[in-house]
């Protein structure tokens, strides 16, 4: 028997479930750069916060009061995403004491002995700001900036960031004009590239200054966490931990970081360069030939996050926050502790501008500075 046709009633019944089962619901737009605003510096200047998703859901933060890497989400080997980099949640901690948290640093990252250099027969002087020595630029180095910023337009999110260091600024010879590109790729790397020019000659180096704890920012110490640095010398250092121009092979040294070891198996040894750092605060030479190559792998054996660290730099310094001492509260209020992060600023070697023998750190005008530096993060 042929089935009765359907109602009016059911006709209607059927149009309204149809219509909430098709056309089907859009999956959520991703969103790939969401910009804030993130308040304003001591001088009235506004400053932005911008937020880059990639398809795996993998997060960072950057504002450019300093270029600063704010939040960095990264997932472990059970799928738990945790913030890996120390910060504060809002402008203010960043405009207040704090160690370069996330920061971009220049013109001269690191340090300069005596705080002062010759160049083509002139010497410059430069702001003593780490005792004798001048340290990350000076008092207002390149974290302590407003950067322009404009959104990427690329498959994946990226910000770039531009800024003018104005001829004679911290005593550098120069108009530099600097620009950095974030990019957070699909293969869960945060890359930044980095390109200046100059209008005279002038010394740089520049880096960033992210400190990592990869069990969550806030969590405890890293000494848990194992380290393999790609790099057969080190160049060691004085009490003021200006290098002595000497690269030193690390071999039988509690620098010998070849192969996977616990950050904390030799942190407290009985070794004067170990003492002069207080723990790891050293310039690691890298094996290899210049290109872009992997300089460090780091994992932390509990979540299983890996960070892996490829650069076209010569060096890195591994800075294990031996001056952290819970004095600076960041996020949600909590005192980051002595070694509770550590950091792989990958860079020239310290005071080059004094070292001849040290790879150059000059740029001359008509030429094109460019660096890059990967931070990859994998679970194992
Ligand atoms: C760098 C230096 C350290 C320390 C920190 C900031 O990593 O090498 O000695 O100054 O910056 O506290």
């Amino acid at each position: 028997m042929p089935k009765p046709l359907p109602g009016a009633a059911t006709l209607a019944a059927l149009a309204i479930l149809s219509s909430c089962s098709s056309p089907k619901p859009e999956p959520p737009k991703t969103v790939k750069i969401n910009k804030q605003p993130f308040g304003q510096t001591r001088n009235g200047e506004s400053v932005e916060l911008y937020t880059l998703t990639n398809k795996n859901g993998v997060e960072t933060s950057i504002t450019n009061y300093g270029g600063r890497v704010v939040t960095l989400k990264v997932p472990g080997r059970a799928g738990k995403f945790a913030d890996v980099v120390l910060g504060f949640d809002s402008l203010d901690g960043y405009l207040g004491n704090n160690p370069y948290f996330g920061a971009l640093i220049g013109r001269y990252g690191n340090r300069i002995g005596k705080a002062k250099f010759t160049l083509d027969g002139k010497e410059y002087k430069l702001a003593a700001n780490d005792g004798a020595n001048s340290l990350h630029g000076g008092v207002v180095g390149f974290d302590k900036v407003v950067w322009k910023a404009q959104e990427g337009t690329g498959e994946e999110p990226s910000l770039k960031l531009t800024y003018l260091s104005k001829d004679g600024e911290e005593g550098y010879p120069g108009n530099l004009s600097v620009t950095v590109v974030y990019t957070l790729t699909d293969k869960n790397e945060l890359k930044i590239d980095y390109t200046a020019g100059t209008d005279k000659d002038t010394v740089l180096n520049l880096t960033n200054h992210a400190y990592f704890n990869l069990a969550g920012e806030g969590v405890g110490d890293i000494l848990g966490h194992e380290i393999m640095l790609n790099a057969d010398r080190f160049t060691p250092i004085d009490s003021g931990l200006i290098p002595t121009g000497e690269l030193k092979p690390v071999k039988g040294t509690p620098f010998d970081l070849t192969k996977p070891t616990a950050i904390g198996a030799h942190i407290n040894d009985k070794d004067q360069q170990i003492q002069f750092g207080k723990g790891y605060d050293h310039n690691f030479v890298f094996n290899g030939g210049g290109g872009l190559a992997l300089a460090a792998r780091v994992v932390e054996p509990k979540s299983g996050r890996v960070m892996e660290v490829l650069t076209t730099q010569p060096g890195v310094q591994f800075y294990t926050g031996n001056f952290l001492d819970g004095s600076v509260h960041g996020k949600g209020g909590k005192a980051y502790s002595y070694r509770s992060a550590f950091c792989l600023e990958t860079q020239h070697f310290p005071d080059s501008p004094n070292k001849p023998d040290f790879p150059s750190v000059v740029l001359k005008p008509g030429e094109k500075f460019e660096s890059t530096t990967i931070y990859r993060f994998t679970t194992q």
